[in-house]
């Protein structure tokens, strides 16, 4: 009985011996090349997010020193053009979704972090702890304390969403809801077919995410489970971070725990009260930032201070694609986002960098902040 098959299998077997596999599984790293980046005539830039228009532009958000958005169109012709769009009564931006073909949301906030000074009315308050930070930066908190300048003095109250639509012949720019109450809104998602359209936004300060039905502006709270805190006793206290939607779950990132986990949400995008979070990958890594999933459910994570992009499986720590702690090549990432399948593009994930703003590559080593191509053709 279990003949037949067992021939079957063992012809299978002969076949793929004889025949080369046409696509080889990839050598690691990945081919990584930068397609984009910014000069010192801007000092101190931070890119944050990413997403991508239908027609393979990107859409880049900048932390800092100004709340831009730079619209990189042909990305992979070697001389991409870049626009500018800026959104008001903010100097820095966060996550990027599209919300329908052309339209995008983006979280934007006022922080009073060293660069954006320099373009904005100073925020007196902050300037002395500031200064004392730096000077204690410069010494060896480095990392940690600049990071506290950059977050910890996003100024209370300043959150908000925007819409940015490109239909038209130039952009336009709406409002959508300011959210008072909202700590640091960080990574955002489309709830999947919900009518009218709602979007999921981590808030990395309060370890919530909130529910924005981006119609009416309202919002509420769609989740804020344990999994969403910061590890007790970390220095740099950051829990949700990247929020991604896939089928009935709500897939996130936790910075210190260095984990993604998964949740069940409704229709609407809400969790249930008691559901329960699961872990779905633990990276090996101190830190991450933003992740994608692709189309066979990996997770590629962007490590920020590590220098590296990982791709983990279900259940596995993961594997290193892209960079290494002593290179530049995608230094400081703190996002992702996969090409959307025209020829050229498809085996195409972009990632975007922090310019190693708060941890110079050996410490010495920065450079302003830019967009990565890296081919994932042949990785398995
Ligand atoms: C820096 O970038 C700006 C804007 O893209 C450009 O106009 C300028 O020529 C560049 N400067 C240098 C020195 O490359
Ligand atoms: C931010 O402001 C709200 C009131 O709008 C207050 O309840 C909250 O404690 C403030 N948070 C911080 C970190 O100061
Ligand atoms: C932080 O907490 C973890 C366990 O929760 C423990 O293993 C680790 O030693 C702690 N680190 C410090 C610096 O206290
Ligand atoms: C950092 O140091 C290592 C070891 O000396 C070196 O190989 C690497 O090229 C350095 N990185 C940069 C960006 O200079």
């Amino acid at each position: 009985m279990h003949f037949p098959t067992l021939t079957l299998l063992a012809f299978a077997c002969k076949t793929a011996l004889a025949v080369p596999t046409p696509s080889r599984a990839a050598e690691l790293p990945l081919p990584a090349r930068t397609i984009f980046q910014l000069n010192e005539t801007v000092p101190d830039t931070w890119f944050e997010n990413i997403a991508l228009r239908q027609n393979g532009d990107l859409l880049v958000t900048m932390l800092q020193p100004s709340a831009s958005i730079y619209s990189i169109q042909q990305p992979l012709s070697g001389s991409p053009k870049a626009s500018i769009i800026n959104i008001d009564n903010a100097n820095g931006l966060l996550g990027i979704v599209e919300t329908a073909p052309d339209v995008f949301a983006v979280v934007a906030g006022i922080f009073s972090a060293p660069a954006v000074r320099k373009y904005l009315v100073p925020l007196t308050t902050s300037r002395d702890l500031f200064r004392e930070k730096r000077a204690l930066a410069q010494r060896e908190y480095h990392l940690e304390l600049l990071l506290l300048i950059l977050h910890v003095l996003a100024v209370n109250g300043t959150m908000a969403v925007w819409e940015v639509d490109l239909r038209g012949p130039e952009p336009t720019t709406r409002l959508i809801t300011k959210m008072p109450e909202a700590g640091i809104l960080n990574g955002v998602a489309l709830v999947p077919g919900c009518s009218p359209p709602a979007i999921l936004v981590a808030d990395t300060a309060i370890s919530r995410v909130w529910r924005v039905d981006i119609t009416t502006g309202e919002y509420e709270t769609a989740a804020e489970i344990p999994e969403m805190l910061p590890a007790p006793n970390a220095t740099l206290p950051l829990g949700v971070n990247g929020v991604k939607t896939r089928g009935e779950y709500l897939y996130f990132s936790n910075s210190n725990l260095a984990s993604i986990f998964r949740l069940p949400i409704d229709k609407r995008g809400v969790a249930a009260r008691d559901a329960e979070a699961e872990l779905v990958a633990k990276v090996d890594a101190d830190i991450i930032d933003d992740f994608l999933i692709d189309e066979e459910g990996k997770y590629w994570v962007a490590t920020n201070f590590q220098n590296t992009v990982v791709v983990a499986e279900t259940g596995s720590s993961g594997v290193v694609v892209a960079g290494a702690t002593t290179q530049l090549t995608v230094a400081g990432d703190t996002a992702l986002a996969l090409g959307r399948g025209t020829k050229e593009d498809k085996n195409i994930v972009y990632a975007v960098t922090g310019g190693t703003l708060n941890r110079p590559v050996n410490g010495t080593v920065s450079e302003p902040a830019k967009v990565v191509a890296i081919d994932r053709t042949g990785f398995k």
